[in-house]
C-alpha cells in the first residue's frame, strides 16, 4: 500500500490513552519517515469517509504500571487497499506499530509497505538495555533518544544504573548531600526521574533503576561516611575499576537509612523491579574492620560472600516491603536469599544456569556487554538458551527471563554513546525477540545496516557525531582524509583500552580522540574483507576487482594528505603512525593485485618483506586496530601461492 497524505489511522472507540498516545507517536515517526513533515495524518475512532489506511485494534488496555508478563505478541496485515493492526493488548499494537514503520520503503511510486501477513510474538519477556549514568552522566535528551531507539527495536526495559564510585546520580530529597555531594551537580531530579518513566511508559518500556550497593558506592560515602566500613572523608571516585569503599552491614544505622531510601525511590520508580547492584565487593574494608570481624565471628559467617548475603537478605525484606522484587548480579546469590528475586548474570551462561537450578529467575548479560567493542555478529551469537542453558528443563527454560545489553560508561559520552549503542544493540534485540533459528549472520548485516539508518529519524547520533567528532580532531571542516582513515579502525577490545593506556585513564579525561570516534565495528572492513574472500575464491562478480582496487589506492593515498593537517593538530598527530601504516597496507594490496593480474609469482623476499608490513600494521597503535590487515593480509599470501589465513584478531574477554 502507499503511503499518501490521505493516510488516516482508526482506532476502536474504546482505544485506551496510551494506545492514542503511541498512534500519535507513530504519526509523528511516519511524518518524519517520508518527509511529509507538514500533514496531519488523521485519527479517528470512526472511520471517515470510508477510508481508512491502517485499522488498530487492542483487545485489552494497558495496566497503568507495565508488567513482566505482558502480552506482547500483534498480528499485522498489510494489503494494496489498507492495512489492519490486531493485538491481545495495546502494548502488542504498540510493537505492531514499530513493525509497520520499519517496513515503510521507499518505491518508484513513492513510499510504500510490502503486502505482507506478519503474526509475531517475542521469545524472551525482558530484553534490556542497561545505561551506566554514573562514570559518565547522560543528559535527559540522550536517554530520550535511545528510548526511542529501544522502542523501535521492541526492547523493553531501560535498566538505570544510576549510582556507582564515580557518582551518584537520583536526586534524593530525604538524604541531599548523596547527589549534593556525589555528583558534581550532574544528577537527575527526581521530576526528571518520573519523566523518563512516563516516556518510557508510553513507549511501552519499563524502567528498572540500580543502586549499587554494598560495594561501588563510593559516591554515597562523600555526603554520608557514616554508611562505610571505614571512616572517610570520601571523595567521588575518577579512576575505574573496583575499589575498596563498602557498606558497613553490621550496622543498624545502614539498614535504617537503606529503608528510607529504597522508600523514598519506590516512589519515584513504579516498576515492579529495583536493581541493588551486589556486584564485585572486594572485602577489604571488611577485612580491617574490627568491629565487623567480630560481628562476622558472632554470626559464625563463613567469610564475605557469608556477610553479603546478610546484607542482601536485609535488603531484600526492606525492598519487597516497597512492594518490589529485588534483582542484582550474579554475586547476590546464596541460598540464604528467597526464590523469587532475580539473577542477572553478567558472568556467564553457567551462572544463570546455576540460578535458575537453585530454582531463581534469571536473565543474561554476559556476551552483550556493548562497552568491550565486539562485533554485531559476535553479540548475536549469544543465546540466553544456548551453552549450559541448553541443558536445562523446559520448566528451568521458562526462569530464563531474557537478556540485557550493557553500556558502562567509562570512555562514552553524550557525543559518542549512540555510537557504541547503535546499531549493534539492534542485533541483540533481534537475538531476544526473533526464534533461536535466526542465525544467518549476512543476513543480519544487511538488517543491520538498514535499521541503523531508520535510527536516525528518532535523532539518535550515531551516524551524525561522526562528522562533528571529526572536524573537532581535525581543527578543519576538511574532513575527508581523516574520515578514510576512521572508517576503517576499531577501538581495541576488551578491557585492554586501560591496559594501553599511556596513564591512568579517569572519568575527567577528554574523550575526543580517534578510539573515541572509531566506530566499535568497521563495515567498511568487513565490506572490504568479504570483497578479497571473493577475488581469492576465483569466483569474483564483475566490478569486484576494480572495487578492491579503488579501495587500496584511496588508503595508500590517504597518509600525504594527513601529513600537513597533523602539524595544526595533536589529535591528528596521534594516530599518524597509524595512517602511514594504512598507506603501507594499500600500498602492498595494491602490489600484490598487480602481480596476480599479470599472472606473476612473487619472490620469497617480497613476501617476507610485506607480511613484515601487514604484522607491523596489525599491532594496535593510539589504542585502536587497523581493521584491514587481515584481508591485505590474504591478499598478500593468495598472491604468493600461499593458503590464505586470517591474522589472529585480538581477543575479547568477558
Ligand atoms: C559488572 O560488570 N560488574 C556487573
Amino acid at each position: 500500500m502507499l503511503i499518501d497524505p490521505r493516510f488516516s489511522l482508526l482506532l476502536q472507540p474504546q482505544a485506551d490513552a496510551r494506545l492514542e498516545k503511541a498512534a500519535r507517536i507513530f504519526l509523528d515517526h511516519l511524518r518524519r519517515r517520508t518527509g511529509m513533515l507538514a500533514l496531519d495524518f488523521a485519527i479517528a475512532k470512526i472511520p471517515v469517509d470510508g477510508h481508512t489506511s491502517l485499522a488498530i485494534r487492542s483487545e485489552a488496555p494497558s495496566p497503568p504500571i507495565q508488567t513482566l508478563d505482558e502480552d506482547e505478541s500483534y498480528s499485522l496485515t498489510v494489503q494494496e487497499s489498507g492495512a489492519e493492526l490486531t493485538a491481545p493488548s495495546t502494548l502488542g499494537a504498540m510493537r505492531g506499530l514499530e513493525t509497520f514503520l520499519q517496513l515503510v520503503k521507499t518505491t518508484a511510486q513513492g513510499f510504500g509497505v510490502p503486502a505482507v501477513a506478519i503474526h509475531d510474538r517475542p521469545r524472551f519477556r525482558w530484553r534490556g538495555l542497561m545505561l551506566d549514568c554514573s562514570r559518565h552522566f547522560f543528559p535527559l535528551e540522550v536517554i530520550k533518544r535511545n528510548l526511542d531507539g529501544m522502542a523501535a527495536l521492541k526492547l523493553n526495559v531501560f535498566h538505570w544504573h544510576l549510582s556507582d564510585n564515580q557518582g551518584f546520580r537520583a536526586e534524593s530529597r530525604r538524604f541531599p548531600k548523596l547527589q549534593e555531594m556525589g555528583s558534581d551537580g550532574l544528577y537527575y531530579s527526581q521530576e526528571e526521574m518520573r519523566e523518563i518513566v512516563r516516556y518510557a511508559y508510553d513507549r511501552g518500556i519499563r524502567v528498572v533503576p540500580e543502586f549499587d550497593m554494598p560495594g561501588h558506592s563510593t559516591a554515597w560515602f562523600v555526603g554520608y561516611p557514616e554508611l562505610a566500613s571505614a571512616p572517610g572523608p570520601y571523595a567521588m571516585e575518577r579512576r575505574f575499576g573496583v575499589f575498596d569503599p563498602t557498606m558497613d552491614p553490621t550496622r543498624e544505622s545502614t539498614y535504617k537509612f537503606l529503608d528510607q531510601f529504597i522508600g523514598e525511590m519506590a516512589k519515584v520508580f513504579p516498576d515492579e523491579f529495583f536493581h541493588i547492584g551486589g556486584d564485585e565487593v572486594n572485602g577489604k574494608q571488611w577485612d580491617r574492620n574490627p568491629k565487623i570481624q567480630e560481628f562476622m565471628h558472632s554470626h559464625q559467617f563463613n567469610g564475605n560472600r557469608d556477610l553479603q548475603a546478610y546484607f542482601n537478605e536485609r535488603i531484600e525484606k526492606l525492598v519487597s516491603k516497597r512492594g518490589k522484587t529485588m534483582i542484582g548480579w550474579d554475586e547476590i546469590l546464596h541460598s540464604d536469599l528467597p526464590k523469587k528475586i532475580v539473577i542477572q548474570s553478567w558472568s556467564g551462561q553457567q551462572s544463570l544456569a546455576d540460578a535458575v537450578r537453585q530454582g531463581y529467575r534469571g536473565l543474561l548479560s554476559h556476551g552483550y556487554y556493548l562497552d568491550l567493542m565486539s562485533t554485531a555478529a559476535s553479540h548475536y551469537a549469544v543465546d540466553p538458551l544456548a551453552e549450559e542453558g541448553a541443558s536445562l528443563s523446559s520448566a528451568e527454560k521458562e526462569k530464563v527471563l531474557g537478556g540485557e545489553a550493557c553500556m558502562w560508561a567509562e570512555y562514552v559520552s553524550p557525543e559518542n554513546v549512540d555510537s557504541r549503542i547503535w546499531p549493534r544493540l539492534a542485533a541483540i534485540a533481534e537475538r531476544l525477540w526473533s526464534p533461536a533459528t535466526a542465525v544467518d549472520v549476512d543476513r543480519m548485516y544487511a538488517r543491520l545496516e538498514s535499521i541503523g539508518d531508520q535510527l536516525d529519524m528518532y535523532g539518535l547520533t550515531h551516524n551524525t557525531y561522526y562528522s562533528e567528532m571529526l572536524q573537532h580532531m581535525a581543527g578543519s571542516h576538511d574532513t575527508s582524509a581523516l574520515r578514510t582513515l576512521a572508517e576503517v579502525v576499531e577501538p581495541v577490545k576488551g578491557y585492554s583500552r586501560a591496559a594501553l593506556a599511556q596513564s591512568e585513564p579517569t572519568a575527567l579525561m577528554p574523550l575526543n580522540r580517534l578510539v573515541d570516534v572509531a566506530q566499535p565495528e568497521s563495515l567498511t572492513a568487513r565490506h572490504f574483507a568479504a570483497l578479497v574472500d571473493e577475488l581469492i575464491s576465483g569466483q569474483l562478480r564483475p566490478g569486484v576487482e576494480p572495487e578492491i582496487h579503488r579501495m587500496l589506492g584511496e588508503w595508500r593515498n590517504n597518509a600525504p594528505r594527513l601529513r600537513p593537517m597533523a602539524e595544526n593538530s595533536a589529535l591528528l598527530r596521534e594516530v599518524m603512525p597509524l595512517a602511514e601504516s594504512l598507506s603501507a597496507l594499500g600500498a602492498a594490496g595494491l602490489e600484490a593485485l598487480d602481480y596476480m593480474d599479470r599472472g606473476e609469482k612473487p619472490g620469497e623476499a617480497w613476501k617476507a618483506e610485506q607480511l613484515a608490513q601487514v604484522d607491523q600494521a596489525a599491532s594496535s597503535k593510539a589504542q585502536v586496530l587497523l581493521m584491514i590487515a587481515s584481508p591485505v593480509h590474504k591478499l598478500i599470501q593468495a598472491t604468493a601461492g600461499e593458503k590464505p589465513t586470517e591474522l589472529v584478531v585480538p581477543k575479547v574477554q568477558p
